[in-house]
């Protein structure tokens, strides 16, 4: 790979400007999932250890070039400093009077970048204040690579750059899982619609061997095959795009595999009476809320047999029980078969990361991606131009 990484880089000395992404979830003032943070504090260290001191730059939540106050990152700095165990001081928007006044090992976190509408725009003035601010950028935000933002992009070609420690550990990660793979690989693409993950499908079926489908776009699926799906989740007008996606599949030698049995209630909540029927045995006043059993077996079957396991999307309805016992049983097998060292498991994007914590199999993982529509349009094969930017 062309990137730099920490490594190549002289940075005694050096004030070194690292995109990061806290993109946290909050309630109430409280960061409620830490994973972000914690996950660069590797880059923070190996900065000052080499004897650089560390700006932090980051976006938060979508404020559209505008101030909003609830989006500060003045509210993330306490959580940072704790986590990572530095003094960490925030700087609203005189940065250069700030960095200049930086002592020690502190750390300076700037403002939320997305304040600026340069940031989102890319634009090569908001860039090249940012790069003013130092003399090495690092770019440690895999998770929003697929942006074409100032601080991700436009930022790159103003300063030496490299990738922070988290960024490299992602990119190996998903090279290990989709670039150069041991084989047979097997993807699980689960989620509600067939619609939102069209490329992705479409990208898979040329890499993998075997491609399991679940959650609601399995139903697509079925449905494109003739099968009444009573009242469940479905997207009858993408019927044409499913055969074809079958048929490039067939053409490609990817199995897939759509549920071999289904749960099925009348009613969406939590405990609902369910059963379990054949694919084409839906009631007409029921809906598909799960794989079954059937599935799950010859999955685990599946995943015995391969050296490597992509993820993306649960398998049912995981949010309320019983619907998310396909996608425990699955993941847990998963995590079982790379404990083991049988498998390497790499997963990632949106719902997935809950569902794989809520089956208690995201610690057994080999990797789970703290990226959500990162992962996701790498797995759809596209350059991201935060990771094109290092290559330049
Ligand atoms: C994320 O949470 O996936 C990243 O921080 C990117 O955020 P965005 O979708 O608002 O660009």
């Amino acid at each position: 790979m062309a990137w730099k990484t920490l490594d190549d880089m002289d940075l005694d000395g050096k004030r070194v400007l690292v995109r990061v992404d806290i993109n946290v979830p909050m309630e109430d003032g409280v960061v409620t999932d830490m994973t972000r943070i914690s996950r660069i504090a590797d880059t923070v260290y190996d900065i000052q250890d080499a004897g650089g001191q560390v700006i932090l730059m980051a976006h938060y939540g979508r404020p559209k070039g505008k101030v909003v106050e609830e989006m500060s990152l003045i509210h993330i700095a306490p959580f940072v400093a704790d986590e990572l165990g530095v003094p960490v001081t925030f700087a609203d928007s005189d940065y250069r009077d700030a960095v200049k006044e930086m002592e020690g090992d502190e750390v300076l976190l700037l403002e939320n970048l997305r304040f600026n509408p340069g940031e989102e725009a890319n634009d090569p003035e908001f860039a090249k204040r940012l790069a003013s601010l130092c003399d090495v950028y690092v770019n440690d935000a895999f998770s929003a690579a697929h942006r074409a933002h100032a601080s991700t992009e436009a930022i790159a070609k103003l300063r030496p750059s490299c990738a922070g420690r988290l960024m490299e550990e992602e990119l190996s990660a998903l090279e290990a899982a989709l670039g150069t793979p041991k084989r047979p690989v097997v993807a699980v693409v689960g989620g509600a619609k067939v619609s939102t993950k069209l490329d992705l499908l479409g990208n898979l079926v040329g890499k993998v061997d075997h491609l399991v489908i679940g959650g609601g776009m399995a139903n697509t699926f079925l449905a494109a095959q003739g099968i009444n799906v009573g009242k469940s989740l479905c997207e009858h007008d993408l019927a044409e795009t499913a055969r074809e996606i079958l048929a490039k599949a067939e053409a490609a030698g990817c199995e897939i595999i759509l549920p071999r049995d289904i749960v099925v209630a009348r009613v969406f909540k939590a405990g609902a009476a369910h059963e379990t029927v054949a694919p084409d045995a839906c009631p007409a006043d029921a809906m598909i809320l799960d794989a079954g059993p059937a599935t799950v077996a010859y999955i685990k079957g599946v995943f015995a047999k391969a050296k490597t396991l992509i993820w993306n999307g649960p398998m049912g309805a995981f949010e309320i029980a019983p619907f998310d016992a396909a996608t425990n049983a699955a993941a847990l097998a998963a995590a079982k078969l790379t404990k083991a060292g049988k498998l390497t498991s790499v997963a990632g994007g949106g719902d997935t990361v809950a569902a794989l914590n809520q089956a208690g199999a995201a610690a057994d993982f080999t990797y789970i991606s703290t990226a959500g529509g990162a992962f996701l349009e790498w797995m759809e094969g596209k350059e991201l131009p935060g990771v094109a930017a290092l290559n330049a």
